[in-house]
Order: structure tokens, then sequence, then C-alpha cells
């Protein structure tokens, strides 16, 4: 098995992290350090990770569904200091992390995880998966606006694909909007509707394909169901 699979398989963290800890040295195999990426495990190998052993499929998979407050990041430690969605899932023993990121200001549905491989195929940009959030952003969101998103726009350097675009309310002064997108580029929402005019007052994503974040209260998490999980593998 690939080396950066069979460490994502242990739990250890993602494949692409995976990637990162093998380029930089952190991994030996049998004593020795390898940095090569395609390098293999043979059964038998002893494979460490910054000096720690590890076996594959040894910790148990656990998949939660979280929904993040405002004023988190989600990254496993944060060099500010902040509060991170680890601190949320407290009370589970596998240590799980973040499939995918969501700015700090923003709220909502985010998957939680052992399981490298799961992060992998669902954060790979080759069959991202669309998202959905809705956003409350200040002005009139009009339909020569709303058809400039669902087209794609350029937020710097990057026009988006196509998205999926509904007003679900106009006020005076601000509107709410469904917007579906399937990249995850940086605070991409926010950057599509400053491209056409509207700044992103609140942003929350409701789901991730059709895994919805439903009546999850704020800050807290339930694992997925079999079927969920199923169906995340799936995609
Ligand atoms: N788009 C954003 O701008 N922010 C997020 O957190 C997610 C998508």
């Amino acid at each position: 098995m690939r080396l950066n699979k069979y460490i994502a398989q242990a739990g250890i963290c993602s494949r692409r992290k995976a990637d990162e800890l093998i380029a930089n040295g952190n991994v030996k195999i049998n004593g020795a350090v390898i940095t090569e990426m395609g390098a293999q495990v043979e059964n038998g190998d002893k494979v460490i990770v910054n000096g720690k052993p590890i076996e594959a499929e040894t910790a148990k998979k656990v998949y939660v569904a979280l929904n993040k407050p405002l004023g988190y990041v989600t990254t496993m430690s944060d060099d500010k200091d902040r509060l991170t969605v680890a601190d949320l899932v407290t009370d589970i023993p596998e240590r799980l992390f973040p499939v995918g990121r969501l700015d700090y200001n923003t709220t909502g549905l985010i998957i939680m995880t052992n399981d490298g491989d799961l992060t992998y195929s669902l954060t790979h940009p080759k069959h991202e998966v669309y998202k959905t959030y809705v956003a409350t952003v200040a002005g009139v969101v009009s339909d020569k606006r709303v058809a400039a998103l669902r087209k794609g726009v350029d937020i710097g350097g990057f026009v988006t694909s196509p998205a999926k675009v509904k007003v679900l309310k106009q006020n005076p002064r601000s509107a709410v909007v469904e917007i579906q997108i399937r990249e995850g580029k940086n605070r991409q929402v926010r950057k599509m509707f400053a491209a056409v005019g509207n700044k992103v007052q609140t942003l929350e994503r409701v789901a991730i394909g059709d895994l919805k974040l439903g009546r999850l209260m704020t800050g807290h998490y339930r694992k997925l169901t079999r079927q969920e999980i199923e169906y995340l593998k799936s995609l």
C-alpha cells in the first residue's frame, strides 16, 4: 500500500497532509527516513510518524457532523490561541480532524473524522461535491447579479465554476441567498458576492451534498448514521 494511504488509514491525518509529513522527512519505514512520494508499505513494515509507531486500520473510524459556531477555527491547533473545532468534540476518545475548512466567521456544517481516506476523497478538487450555503448579504441581489454568480465570477485570478443561486428573501437593505458551489477556494462565497457588489454579513453552511445540517444546535455535534457514512463514501 502507498505510504500516504497507509498513514491516512491509520487515522493520523489526511492523505495530503501525509504527503507533507513524508516530504518533510517526518516518516520512517523500518528505521529509514523516507521522502519519496510513491513509497510502498509492505506487510510487516514498521512505520513511524513523528517518532511514533503506527499501525494501519487500528483506529476505530468515527464520523461526526458539527455545527460550527462563530469564532472557531477549523484547524486542530491555532498559533493565535483561538478556539478550534477540536475544542468542541472533547468527549470522543479518537482524534478527529475536520474535512475541509470553514472561515472563522462562517457557521454551520463541518464533518469531523479520523478516516483520512474519506477526507481525501471529499476534499479532492476532482470530485468536490456541491456545498450549500445561506448568506445574508448587504444590498440588493439583482437578477443580473444572480446571473453573474450562476455563470461564474472573477474572484481575483480565478473564475468560479457554475453555481446554483436562489434569492430566498430580499429586504430593503439586505438579502438572504442560498448558494451552492462545488469548489472550495479560500473565502470563495464571500469573494463571489464581493465580485458582484454585495458584502456578506453572515454565512452558514447548511449542507454538504445531501448531508444536511438540519436542527443540530450551534456548537453541538452528532455521530453520522451508517447510511450517511455510506453516502459520503459513495461520493
Ligand atoms: N466560502 C466562504 O467564503 N467561507 C467559508 O467559510 C466557506 C465558503
